[in-house]
C-alpha cells in the first residue's frame, strides 16, 4: 500500500472513532461496539461491550446465527434449541407437509427429540470472529490502478486470506466484505452447522395471522415464530445429518425475560440485516422514488390483480399461488411505503441541498467534483437500469419461460458434462406443474409485455422482440401462440422428452423467448451496467470519506455506519409508539384482544384456530398474561432493521430475550435509504406470546425445561 492510501485510511479511522450520533439510526459492527457502548449505557443498557462481542470469552454473539440464506435465529437453550420466524422456516415446514400431515395448516410439535424433523439443505452459521483486514486486502494496490485492477487484487488477496482462515476445515467458512464502498474490508469467519431439525411451528393461522393484509403493518398480531434444534457430532463439531448426532451445546444461549416490556424500555437487536443504501447521492434516490419503485409497483399490481382474481375463484389455485403471491406482494407493498416515506421526508431535496453545500466546501480539495461525477454517472446509467428493471419485472417473471430454460439447460450441459437426464427433468417438471396455472401465466404475459411495449424505449428492446412483435401483430397474438404451441404447456410432452429432443426444446417458443432476451441482456445491458456500477463504486468510495470529513468537524449530526450487507450487526433503541398520520397515535404494544377483534372465519387471513377462541373465552392464559390481564402479542421499537433481521433476538437492558423481530411498520420502510426516528419502527413478537403458543396451543411445554427464565 502506498503512503497516500495509508494516510487516507488513517483519516477514515479517526473519522469513525468516537463519532456519536444521537439518533436511534444505525447498524453497528459488533467488534467495534465499544465505540457505541457509552451511548448505549446512557440509554439504559446495563452490560458491557465484551458481553456483546468478545473473541476470548463466550458473548451474546455466540447465541446468534445466520439462519438459512437470509434470516437470523437465536439459541435459547444449552441443548441447541433455536428460535426464528415462521416465515423463515416456512419452506421447511411446507416440505414436511402433506395432505395427511398438513403442518402448515395445523402446526407441528415434536413431542420428543426423536420426532424432530431433519431438513436437507438448511444450515446455520455462527460468527467465530470478525476482523479489519483492509491492509491485507489492498496489499499490492496503488492509486494509479484502474478499478478493474483493484477488483482483481481484492479478489486475489481475499481468496488467499479465506483459504488461510478456514484451513482447519471443520465447518469453517469465511467471507471478505467491503464496507463503506471499499474504504474498509472485514473478514468474517463462520462455523456452519448442517444438521438443523424442525422442533415446532404454530398453525399458519397463528404464525401467518393477518397474512399479506397485515404484512408491513401496525397494529400487528402475527405469531411469526418457529423452532429448530442444531445437532452436532459427539465432539460438538459440525457434521452432516446423522441419527447419531447429538444436540449442539452452544457457548452461549439467551435467557428469557417474561417480565414484560414498557414504552421507553431499552431494546437491542442482534442479527444479519441484508441491504441498505444510506449514503446515496440524490440522483440515486430520485431514480428509486420517481421511476424504479413506481414502475415496479405498477407491474406487480398488474400481476397481483390477475393472481388474486384466479385465486379467489378456485381453492386449488389459491393454494398453488399462495407462496408466489406472498413473494410478489411483499416487496410490492414495501416499495409503496418506501416511496411515500421518501416523499414525505423530501429526501431528494434534502440530499441536493447537502450536496450543494458539500460541493462548495470541497472546492479545490480531495473531494472536489465528486458529487457532479456521481450525477453524471447516474445520468448515463439510468436508461440501462430502467431496461434492467423492466427485464426483471416482466420477461423474467414468465413462469413457463423460466421453466423452459431450466429444461433447456439440461441439454446445454450435455455438450460439456452430462447427457440429458430424465430423472432431473421430471423432478423439475413435478415441482413446476404442481403450482402452475396456465391462465394466470398467460394473462400475466399479455399484461406485463404490453406494459413493456408501452414503456421501454425502442433502443432498449432486443431486435428479436421487435421482429417477433411485428410478426404477430400484437402481444395478445404472441401469447396465444406461445401458450398453445409450446410443448411445455403439456406435462405429458415434457415427461416424454428424451436426449434426442434437444433441437425441439431449444426452438420451443418459450425457450426462445427466454433465451433471446437473456442473450440481449448479457450482450447489450449487463456490460454497461457493470461498468457504470464499478465507476459509481469508485466515486462513492471518495464521497463516503468526503461525507465524513465534511460532517464531523462541523458537527453535522449524521450517523456513520457501514451499509447493511448481511453481516452481523447491532441496532439499539427503545420501545416506542408513533404517529403515522395527523391525529393518529399508535401505542407500542398489542394483545390477544386485538386478535379476537380481527377474528373472522370468513376471511382467510383472519380465521384463527378454534382453540384460541376457546382459550380467550375462558381466559385460560396460564402464566402468560400481562398487568392488563391479556396476553401480549407484538410490540414496536425504534431499532434500525431491514430484511434479514427477520428472526433476530430483541434483547433488553440486561441482555435477556424479550422478543423476536419480524417486520417493520409500513410508514417507516424508507429506512433502507433514509431513517426517520419519528416514524421508523421495527415490529417484534413478544416472547410471552411465543411461550403462550407453545404452552397452550402446541401443548409442548416440556420444552420449557431446557430454557432459562430470569424471573
Ligand atoms: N414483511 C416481512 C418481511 O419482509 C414478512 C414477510 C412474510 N411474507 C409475506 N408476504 N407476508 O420479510
Ligand atoms: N420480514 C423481513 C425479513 O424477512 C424483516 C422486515 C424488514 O425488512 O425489516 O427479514
Amino acid at each position: 500500500m502506498t503512503k497516500k492510501t495509508k494516510l487516507k485510511l488513517a483519516v477514515l479511522a479517526t473519522l469513525l472513532i468516537g463519532w456519536n450520533a444521537k439518533a436511534d439510526e444505525g447498524m453497528w459492527l459488533p467488534s467495534l461496539i465499544a465505540q457505541r457502548i457509552a451511548d448505549m449505557q446512557e440509554k439504559g443498557f446495563r452490560l458491557d461491550a465484551e458481553d456483546i462481542y468478545s473473541i476470548n470469552e463466550a458473548s451474546l454473539k455466540d447465541a446468534v446465527v445466520l439462519f438459512g440464506r437470509g434470516c437470523t435465529g437465536e439459541l435459547i437453550s444449552p441443548e441447541g434449541l433455536l428460535l426464528t420466524n415462521h416465515h423463515c422456516g416456512y419452506s421447511q415446514i411446507q416440505q414436511h407437509s402433506s395432505v395427511e400431515h398438513d403442518y402448515l395448516r395445523d402446526g407441528f410439535w415434536a413431542m420428543s427429540r426423536e420426532e424432530e424433523l431433519p431438513n436437507k439443505g438448511l444450515s446455520v452459521s455462527f460468527l467465530e470472529r470478525m476482523e479489519d483486514v483492509t491492509d491485507l486486502i489492498l496489499n499490492g494496490y496503488t492509486p494509479d490502478m484502474t478499478e478493474d485492477e483493484r477488483v482483481a487484487i481484492v479478489k486475489k488477496n481475499s481468496k488467499a486470506l479465506i483459504a488461510e482462515a478456514t484451513k482447519e476445515g471443520n465447518g469453517l467458512r469465511a467471507t471478505v466484505e467491503a464496507l463503506y464502498y471499499g474504504n474498509q474490508y472485514f473478514l468474517f469467519l463462520y462455523r456452519q452447522y448442517d444438521d438443523v431439525r424442525l422442533v415446532g411451528a404454530p398453525p399458519s393461522s397463528i404464525g401467518k395471522f393477518g397474512g399479506d393484509t397485515d404484512n408491513w403493518m401496525w397494529p400487528r398480531h402475527t405469531g411469526d415464530f418457529s423452532m429448530f434444534r442444531i445437532y452436532a457430532d459427539k465432539d460438538n463439531n459440525p457434521a452432516p445429518y446423522s441419527k447419531d448426532n447429538v444436540p449442539y451445546r452452544p457457548k452461549k444461549y439467551f435467557h428469557i425475560s417474561t417480565k414484560g416490556v414498557q414504552e421507553g424500555d431499552f431494546t437491542f437487536i442482534y442479527g444479519f440485516p441484508g441491504r441498505t443504501q444510506e449514503y446515496l447521492h440524490s440522483e440515486g434516490v430520485r431514480y428509486i422514488e420517481e421511476t424504479s419503485d413506481p414502475h415496479k409497483i405498477h407491474l406487480r399490481t398488474v400481476r397481483l390483480d390477475i393472481m388474486n382474481r384466479h385465486q379467489a375463484e378456485s381453492q386449488k389455485v389459491r393454494i398453488q399461488y399462495s407462496s408466489k403471491n406472498a413473494n410478489v406482494a411483499n416487496a410490492w407493498k414495501k416499495w409503496q411505503g418506501e416511496v411515500k416515506g421518501i416523499k414525505k421526508m423530501k429526501t431528494v431535496q434534502t440530499k441536493q441541498e447537502f450536496e450543494a453545500a458539500f460541493a462548495k466546501w470541497a472546492k479545490g480539495g480531495e473531494f472536489d467534483g465528486v458529487t457532479d461525477r456521481l450525477a453524471a454517472i447516474y445520468a448515463e446509467l439510468e436508461p440501462y437500469q430502467f431496461a434492467t428493471d423492466y427485464y426483471t419485472e416482466t420477461v423474467r417473471t414468465i413462469e413457463i419461460a423460466n421453466f423452459a430454460m431450466s429444461i433447456a439447460r439440461l441439454f446445454i450441459q450435455e455438450d460439456s458434462l452430462v447427457t440429458f437426464d430424465n430423472a432431473k427433468a421430471s423432478e423439475l417438471a413435478e415441482s413446476f406443474y404442481k403450482d402452475w396455472y396456465l391462465p394466470i401465466d398467460k394473462e400475466s404475459f399479455t399484461a406485463v409485455m404490453n406494459e413493456y411495449e408501452k414503456n421501454v424505449p425502442a433502443e432498449f428492446k432486443p431486435a428479436y422482440y421487435k421482429e417477433k412483435l411485428a410478426e404477430y401483430g400484437s402481444v395478445e397474438a404472441w401469447a396465444e401462440d406461445m401458450f398453445t404451441s409450446s410443448l411445455f404447456t403439456d406435462p405429458a410432452k415434457t415427461a416424454s422428452l428424451s436426449p434426442a429432443d434437444k433441437e425441439r426444446v431449444m426452438s420451443d417458443p418459450a425457450t426462445v423467448f427466454f433465451n433471446e432476451f437473456l442473450k440481449w441482456y448479457y450482450a447489450d445491458i449487463l456490460p454497461v451496467t457493470t461498468r457504470l456500477n464499478q465507476e459509481l463504486q469508485l466515486v462513492y468510495r471518495d464521497y463516503m470519506r468526503g461525507q465524513m470529513a465534511y460532517c464531523r468537524p462541523q458537527r453535522i449530526p449524521k450517523a456513520f455506519y457501514p451499509d447493511a450487507n448481511l453481516t452481523l450487526r447491532v441496532a439499539y433503541g427503545h420501545i416506542k409508539g408513533y404517529s403515522p398520520a395527523d391525529g393518529t397515535y399508535y401505542l407500542p404494544s398489542s394483545t390477544i384482544k386485538g386478535i379476537m377483534e380481527k377474528d373472522n372465519p370468513d376471511i382467510f387471513d383472519y380465521n384463527i384456530p378454534q382453540r384460541l377462541r376457546d382459550i380467550y373465552a375462558t381466559k385460560d392464559y396460564g402464566r402468560w398474561s400481562d398487568a392488563s390481564g391479556e396476553v401480549p402479542v407484538c410490540f414496536i421499537a425504534t431499532n434500525h432493521t431491514t430484511g434479514g433481521n427477520s428472526g433476530s433476538p430483541v434483547i433488553n437492558a440486561d441482555g435477556d430475550l424479550i422478543g423476536l423481530n419480524f417486520d417493520r411498520v409500513w410508514e417507516g420502510t424508507m429506512s433502507d435509504i433514509v431513517f426517520d426516528p419519528e416514524i421508523c419502527r421495527n415490529i417484534a413478537l413478544d416472547i410471552r406470546y411465543v411461550l403462550f403458543t407453545i404452552d397452550k396451543i402446541g401443548e409442548a411445554d416440556y420444552l420449557f425445561d431446557e430454557m432459562t427464565f430470569t424471573e
